[in-house]
Formats: structure tokens, C-alpha cells, sequence
């Protein structure tokens, strides 16, 4: 029996880096003896284009058929006044909140191979590894906005219960991990976080006592981030400290475009990205970085179809190509780089070299 992958490529380098990645799927498929049934839809500003909704039917249709969606990048100049009715990232933000995708994971591990390409001190980054776990569906991001002549506002409400089930996923995945866990809220401020606080430290002390909890304000955690990253292991926010953390993390990598992300519901599809953007001023050019989306496509095959062998597989073949050196100019310098489809065409490579069905072929 086949299986469904929803690919929403959307805008930008969003369409090259997915192609990228469906080419290792397939190769997936080839080696490990799989069906996989991609089909393709629009989200975003090519959506909107279309069909004037940034998350048409179809496509939320789509993606609850399927058992996994995976996505390219949002948005782009040409959709980004402020006054425009629909903007690209609403049909991203819908399709999270329809899927109910509430936790996002996004690992942040650096590589000797891209050490050079990293703004820290070679002595920082050695054995940093970190696991973040961003609450994606509610918060600051969906809460009542209003805008009148004199003024703004974004309400950022949560729920005990919002704030209980990622912490949980936080905990259990510190728990499989290094029994570490920091928690980041800003609770010398804010009413949520002082809520937030409360359920992970009640929490930490009835469910999870092998859980070593340590809770961080904000802005000094955004601070140690690049002062002592190696100090994070699992790290458990809310929405919109989970956006800007992340994105501060990816830099210590070397290359945001190397890092992939996993965003998972209660049941149903999960949805997975990588953290970059659309980075409209290279797209069309072929020199966009897949290495997170392949490694996104990788965790669909763990998260969504059960296919863990087949996902270290992935990521074992992302790791061998980095290795040698071959990569897009963001990571391989000018000079050496390949481009998008060469770099998906070595992960696939290695990855059939490195297949048990292929070893005893
Ligand atoms: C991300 C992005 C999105 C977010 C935007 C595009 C709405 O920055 O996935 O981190 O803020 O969540
Ligand atoms: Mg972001």
C-alpha cells in the first residue's frame, strides 16, 4: 500500500529545496522497498496568486489525507505590505492551527565540517546539541489582534492545558535524551509565564523527578546562547520565544540552511519544515542549501511513517556529504560549492551505499 506525502513547495527557493528532498525520497523508496505517493499543493503567496487563499481547501484537504506534510518556505517581497488582506505566512500559521502541530522540534547540532562557517570561536561549538521544543499553536501568534487609528494590540493568551502538553513532550524527550531540561519564559513580567513556570516546576517535581528542570528567563537564556551553548540540552518555550531563540540558534550551526524542523499533533500529520525562509534573493538560482529539508523529509520518515532505520539512514547520508565537503556556497565557500540538485544527488548517493538492502545486493 502506498503513502501519501503532502509536498507544499510554496514560494521562493521553497519549490528547489523540495524537489531536492523528494529526489532523496525517492531514493528512500528505491533502497529500503517503499511506496511513497507525493502530491503537490499550494500554500503561500503561489496559493494566493492562484487562488487568492493563502491555504486553499484543497490543499488542507491534502494534507489531512496524507500521512505527513512537508513543506518548503513562505512568503516574498511582492506579498509583503503590511495592508495586504492575506498575507503568504497566514496560510503557514493556518495550517499549523488545522493540523493542530502544537509542539515543534528543532534540533540545533554543530558539525566539525562547518566550524569555519560559524560566527563563535571554534571552542564554543564543540558538542553542542541541542533540542528545541517550540509550542507553535497558541500564545502571542493567535491570540485576539486589533488595530484601530490610535493604536495595536496582540493578546498572548494560553491555556493550562496548552502549556501542560508541551511541557510534557519537553520532559519526555529530556527524559530520552540527557535527563536535562531548561525551561524559558519570562516570568519577572509576564502573567502566561508565571503560569508556565508553575505547571513545569509542578510538573518536574510530580511526573518527571529524574528530570533535571532548570527554568531560564528569556533574554538571559538568548544571552547564553551564544556565551555557552553547550550548557542547553532540551529546551522547552512558548510560541514566540521559540521563534526568535531558534532562529539565533541556527547561526552557532554555521548555516541556517542545514537545519530542519518537526512540528506534531496530538494524532493526525505532522508537518515538517526547515527553518529557513524563502530567501527570495537567491531563489531561481539553484545555489539554495536542501540539507534542511532533506533532513526535515528525514524526520517525517521517524515521526509520521514510523521509519526510523530509514531516517538515520538520511541523516547518516547528510552527515557523509557534509563530510566531504560537498555543499551549497553557504557551507562549501564559493569556490567549491555545487549546486541545490548536485548536493540532493550526493545525500542520495550515500545513501545507497550505505543501505543494508544494498550491502547484501
Ligand atoms: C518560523 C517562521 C514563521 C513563524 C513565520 C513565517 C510565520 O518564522 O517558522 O519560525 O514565525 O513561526
Ligand atoms: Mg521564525
Amino acid at each position: 500500500m502506498s503513502r501519501l506525502i503532502a509536498l507544499l513547495p510554496g514560494d521562493g527557493i521553497g519549490p528547489e529545496v523540495v524537489a531536492a528532498a523528494r529526489v532523496v525520497l525517492d531514493a528512500v523508496a528505491e533502497t529500503f522497498g517503499h511506496d511513497f505517493e507525493f502530491r503537490d499543493g499550494l500554500v503561500g503567496g503561489c496559493a494566493i496568486e492562484a487562488t487568492g487563499e493563502a491555504l486553499p481547501a484543497a490543499t488542507l484537504e491534502l494534507c489531512l489525507a496524507s500521512e505527513g506534510v512537508l513543506l518548503g518556505a513562505v512568503g516574498g517581497p511582492q506579498w509583503s505590505d503590511p495592508a495586504a488582506p492575506v498575507r503568504p505566512e497566514q496560510g503557514l500559521l493556518a495550517l499549523r492551527r488545522a493540523l493542530g502541530v502544537y509542539a515543534n522540534l528543532r534540533p540545533v547540532a554543530t558539525h566539525p565540517a562547518l566550524y569555519g562557517a560559524s560566527p563563535l570561536k571554534e571552542h564554543l561549538l564543540e558538542g553542542v546539541d541541542i533540542l528545541f521544543v517550540r509550542e507553535l499553536t497558541g500564545g502571542i501568534y493567535f491570540g485576539a489582534k486589533q488595530r484601530d487609528a490610535d493604536g495595536a494590540s496582540d493578546v498572548c493568551s494560553y491555556s493550562r492545558e496548552e502549556i501542560e502538553r508541551v511541557l510534557r513532550l519537553g520532559f519526555e524527550l529530556a527524559r530520552k535524551r540527557n535527563g536535562r531540561l531548561t525551561s524559558v519564559d519570562k516570568a519577572n513580567v509576564l502573567e502566561t509565564s508565571r503560569l508556565w513556570r508553575e505547571i513545569a516546576t509542578r510538573m518536574g517535581r510530580d511526573e518527571f523527578p529524574d528530570v533535571r528542570l532548570e527554568h531560564a528567563l528569556v533574554d538571559a537564556a538568548a544571552m547564553q546562547l551564544i556565551q555557552d551553548p553547550r550548557r542547553f540540552d532540551v529546551v522547552v518555550t512558548e510560541n514566540m520565544f521559540g521563534d526568535i531563540l531558534t532562529d539565533e540558534a541556527s547561526v552557532i550551526t554555521g548555516s541556517i540552511g542545514m537545519l530542519p524542523s518537526a512540528s506534531l499533533a496530538q494524532s493526525g500529520p505532522g508537518l515538517y519544515e526547515p527553518i529557513h525562509g524563502s530567501a527570495p534573493d537567491i531563489a531561481g538560482q539553484g545555489i539554495a542549501n536542501p540539507c534542511g529539508t532533506i533532513l526535515s523529509a528525514a524526520m517525517l520518515l521517524r515521526h509520521s511513517l514510523g521509519l526510523e532505520d530509514e531516517a538515520s539512514a538520511v541523516e547518516q547520508a547528510v552527515q557523509d556529504t557534509v563530510v566531504r565537503g560537498i555543499g551549497t556556497p553557504d557551507v562549501a565557500g564559493r569556490e567549491r560549492a555545487v549546486t541545490t540538485q548536485q548536493v540532493a544527488a550526493a545525500v542520495a548517493a550515500a545513501l545507497g551505499t550505505r543501505s543494508p538492502a544494498r550491502a547484501i545486493a
